[in-house]
């Protein structure tokens, strides 16, 4: 594990747990629940992507198109009949060290997507947590991350971004799990 990886993952942890434990109470078992777990996710997800576009993601990763969700996570809640306000508008001066941070919560969240998926009916639609990349991807992200955040001080950005990136799902997690119960 790299230094960059090292630092994000310990500084992250305490909120990985949380969300990890915010998601695991929608019961997936129930179509209401999952249409509200994909609404969460939307609600968080959709803005730092709209950032990480404004931003210029692909100077951090060039790949950075081939990893977007906003599409994917559309078709399931258009499947699902959900609709969602557009996303406020937020200040988009965001720096290369930030943009990383989010980068590392958007595309770990993938690795805990995998298992989710497993718990849906077949029939359900699942274009965003079946949505699979080659494997190569998330640790070739990684060594970019490392070489970016060679500075202390650029890591230390980034792990702020991470933790508000966490703080996006956990805000929205909590409005929809309140919403499905
Ligand atoms: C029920 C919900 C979740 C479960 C069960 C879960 C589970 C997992 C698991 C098992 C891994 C490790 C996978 C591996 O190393 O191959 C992982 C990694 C990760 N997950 Fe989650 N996760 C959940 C939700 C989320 C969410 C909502 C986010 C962020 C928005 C997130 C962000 C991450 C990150 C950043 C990593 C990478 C950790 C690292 O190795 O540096 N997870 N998750």
């Amino acid at each position: 594990m790299n230094a960059a990886h090292r630092r994000l993952r310990e500084a992250t942890g305490a909120a990985h747990a949380r969300v990890d434990a915010l998601f695991g109470r929608f019961d997936l078992a129930r179509r209401d629940d999952y249409a509200g777990l994909l609404a969460a996710h939307a609600e968080a997800l959709l803005p730092v992507e709209a950032l990480l576009d404004q931003g210029g993601a692909e100077a951090i990763t060039e790949d950075w198109p081939q990893r977007r969700r906003a599409g994917v996570i559309q078709v399931d809640l258009d499947a699902l009949g959900i609709i969602l306000p557009a996303p406020e508008s937020e200040d988009s001066v965001t720096s290369d060290a930030a943009m990383a941070g989010m980068l590392y919560v958007l595309e770990g969240s993938r690795l805990g997507g995998r298992f989710l998926a497993r718990s849906i009916p077949d029939s359900w639609p699942r274009a965003y947590l079946g949505s699979h990349q080659p494997p190569h991807m998330w640790p070739e992200l990684l060594e970019k991350l490392n070489l970016l955040l060679y500075e202390p001080e650029a890591l230390e950005t980034a792990v702020t971004a991470a933790n508000q990136t966490f703080g996006r799902f956990e805000a929205a997690g909590t409005k929809w799990l309140a919403k499905v119960a």
